[in-house]
């Protein structure tokens, strides 16, 4: 663990040039879409190439005496720790979506006449899965908007009205970081006034965990659903499934799964045979992950770089920035749009075109079509630059 302070570090490019050697980067274009996944560190990679050969070379022998009943409780408990969250409240999945899809489908605390929430920031397999559940139940689905622009009283007054027009609302998604536009939901708040109205929220952490220095039983979170490639450095594959302790009964087993039993929230996952080289390798994704300094270095980090290009864009005619400043609602991912342009989608590909910078045009949000702009931990502040000039150029 490193010994400065995350802002220190955030702009220490030693500390960074050391860190990007970790990494295998392919030449070609900069790569400003880190918001899909991350890379693996490479000693992570090694190690995940080890365990698939040694997997493949012993096939089930060792899975069925070790992994199963000792290897993956250590590496479900190693999670655990890196959420700082008991043992038994986690379980790992194959996704971020199947983890929230699995704690959306098995809610059990639904009656007739009860509402359900969802607003337009929510990943979008979340949003289908709340329009599903409320199908399955037939229950009414209340779709709401977030203002634009958003700022932190106004995210939290848009909850407190939805749930005053509508007291019947019962379930709530509840992205922390959006992957429209990067905003950073103020989840605390939003979950104090959520449990005041007696609504239950499930957290979609994808985007926060590794990014975020957080702590679920201070945000008052308790149920959440995450995934571990975006900004911890796992292997694809891998998600988690979190439920705190009082709520496992209103979780049922995930389609009847008897698998464990009735109290083990690993029957909350839904079942398949893992990815186990994944899940083996996960101890040392942990060590590279504290190695780097942990979330709140690394959220540092992506903020510095974030930073560098957004205030200049800030001021730029023709840009619009998407993404508050308020350092409580935003992360390294940020969205901008090119205000003289309609087709976002077609500027993302002239910046891919004409000055090799990778983003990704993102639609869905209210505050409409955007850009989405994603450093990571090899991106470099020159690498920032050139997306200042190339936005300087086509605003
Ligand atoms: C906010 C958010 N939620 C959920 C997901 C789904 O994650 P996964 O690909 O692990 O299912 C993503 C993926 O990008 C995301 O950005």
């Amino acid at each position: 663990m490193p010994s400065s302070t995350p802002s220190l570090l955030a702009r220490d490019e030693g500390y960074w040039q050391r860190i990007a050697a970790k990494y295998d980067v392919e030449p070609g274009p900069v790569n400003l879409e880190y918001g899909y996944f991350g890379r693996m560190t490479r000693t992570v990679a090694q190690t995940y190439q080890q365990h698939i050969d040694a997997i493949n070379r012993c096939n089930s022998l060792p899975v069925r005496q070790h992994f199963e009943q000792i290897g993956s409780v250590q590496i479900r408990d190693a999670v655990a720790e890196l959420l700082g969250v008991p043992d038994q409240t986690v379980a790992i999945a194959q996704s971020a979506s199947a983890a929230l899809q699995s704690l959306i489908r098995n809610y059990n605390r639904l009656q007739p006449g009860d509402q359900l929430l969802v607003s337009d920031q929510e990943y979008d397999s979340v949003q289908n899965a709340m329009r599903w559940l409320a199908r399955q139940r037939g229950l009414e689905l209340i779709e709401i908007r977030h203002p634009h622009p958003a700022t932190f009283e106004n995210l939290v007054q848009s909850y407190r009205h939805a749930f005053e027009r509508h007291p019947r609302i019962r379930l709530m998604p509840l992205t922390y970081v959006t992957h429209r536009t990067g905003l950073v939901m103020p989840v605390q708040a939003i979950a104090a006034c959520a449990r005041e109205f007696g609504v239950e929220v499930i957290l979609d952490g994808a985007h926060a965990l590794g990014q975020i220095d957080f702590d679920l039983e201070q945000l008052g979170i308790e149920l959440a659903g995450f995934n571990l490639q975006k900004w911890i450095g796992a292997p694809l594959s891998l998600g988690v499934v979190y439920i705190a302790p009082d709520k496992i009964d209103a979780i049922d087993p995930d389609m009847g799964e008897l698998r464990y039993p009735q109290a083990d929230i690993r029957s909350r996952a839904p079942y398949g045979t893992p990815n186990i080289p994944a899940w083996l390798t996960l101890p040392t994704v942990f060590d590279e992950h504290r190695a780097a300094g942990g979330a709140a270095v690394k959220g540092a980090r992506l903020n510095y770089l974030r930073d560098l290009w957004v205030a200049p864009a800030r001021e730029m005619a023709g840009i619009e920035v998407m993404t508050p400043d308020d350092p409580r609602l935003y992360c390294g991912i940020t969205s901008f749009r090119f205000t003289r342009h309609s087709d976002q989608a077609v500027m993302a590909e002239r910046l891919l075109k004409e000055f090799n910078l990778f983003t990704v045009a993102r639609d869905g949000s209210a505050c409409g079509p955007c850009i989405r702009v994603t450093p990571g931990f090899s991106t470099t502040p020159a690498e920032v630059g050139l997306l200042v000039n190339a936005l300087e150029q086509l605003a």
